[in-house]
């Protein structure tokens, strides 16, 4: 496996493969490598001939008083968890993607009003900022990103496309620990008491799938019966539940009758957890009931 440390480099061997008519494809991280991130690998090998993982933690898309300092860290972990999945080039950039002077953007603002957008002012312009370059450095033709960010997932996709970027935008399913939490480099940080109460989470979203294979379409009651499974979430506490239009992120009416994404954020000490279904009125056995 090939480590690149200079953004030059990187494109250089990117376009050097593409002129030998290689499809190249990119999964963008943070580090601290799961077995989610190990996941989106594998989709990136099926759909392409040479896989780039990125790993590079984004200062622009944490706020002033978010967890920059406390994010996980190690590279030793990550280089040998790519190397034995097949990874060809880990880019992890030493100096950064950011010209100091750097002064331009890409921000989004329908998509990223509402959810982790509301909660985290600025988050996406960061995030959608760093692909942008990503895509510019690594070159690919396919990128693979995680439904755990669903939010994340829908604005990259709505960027590719009102930006022209020439690249396949594929998603990977959420990858769970045995007790259902979803997989996360900031799993690592919860404290004890926040541990055991994280799978709630989960354990919600599954009670609300499992109420709407039932026939339930109200938001009202599917609302209620998810906060009745998160209960008391001390040592944290809810920042968000919302059900909106899967694709558009908009508010829909009281009853269901089009995919919706159930999203949901968790405040615990220094660590904030998301999770998210989707909810698909098409798919459920249900679907031809009479209204
Ligand atoms: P990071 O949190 O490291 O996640 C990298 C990719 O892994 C994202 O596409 C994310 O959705 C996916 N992922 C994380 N946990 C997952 C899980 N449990 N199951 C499946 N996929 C999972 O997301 C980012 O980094 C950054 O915002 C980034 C896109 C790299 C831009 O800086």
């Amino acid at each position: 496996m090939k480590i690149i440390r200079d953004t030059h480099e990187m494109q250089a061997w990117s376009s050097d493969r593409r002129r030998e008519g290689l499809r190249v494809g990119v999964v963008p991280t943070m580090g601290y490598l799961h077995e989610g991130h190990l996941s989106l690998v594998r989709l990136a090998k099926a759909e392409s001939d040479v896989v780039i993982l990125t790993l590079f933690v984004n200062p622009t898309q944490f706020g002033p008083n978010e967890d920059l300092e406390r994010y996980p860290r190690d590279f030793e972990r990550d280089c040998a968890l790519c190397e034995a999945e097949g990874v060809d080039v880990l880019f992890a950039p030493s100096g950064g993607v950011y010209a100091e002077d750097h002064t331009v953007y890409v921000v989004e603002d329908v998509l990223s009003a509402r959810l982790c957008g509301a909660s985290r002012p600025g988050h996406f312009r960061g995030v959608l900022t760093v692909v942008a370059k990503l895509f510019n450095l690594t070159l690919p033709d396919v990128a693979v990103f995680g439904e755990k960010d669903a939010q994340q997932l829908r604005l990259i996709r709505r960027m590719t496309r009102d930006l022209n970027f020439p690249v396949k935008i594929l998603s990977g399913p959420i990858v769970r620990e045995a007790d259902g939490l979803a997989m996360s480099s900031r799993n690592r940080n919860l404290d004890a008491a926040s541990r055991a109460v994280a799978p709630r989470l989960n354990e919600a979203l599954r009670a609300a799938e499992k109420a709407f294979a039932g026939g339930e379409r109200g938001v009202q009651a599917l609302r209620t019966g998810i906060l009745k499974a998160l209960g008391d979430l001390a040592p944290g506490e809810l920042d968000y539940l919302e059900i909106l239009d899967d694709q558009s992120l908009s508010e829909v009416g009281e009853t269901i009758r089009s995919p919706v994404l159930v999203a949901l954020a968790v405040r615990f000490p220094g660590v904030r957890l998301i999770d998210n279904t989707t909810l698909n009125p098409e798919e459920s056995p249900h679907a031809n009931r009479p209204k």
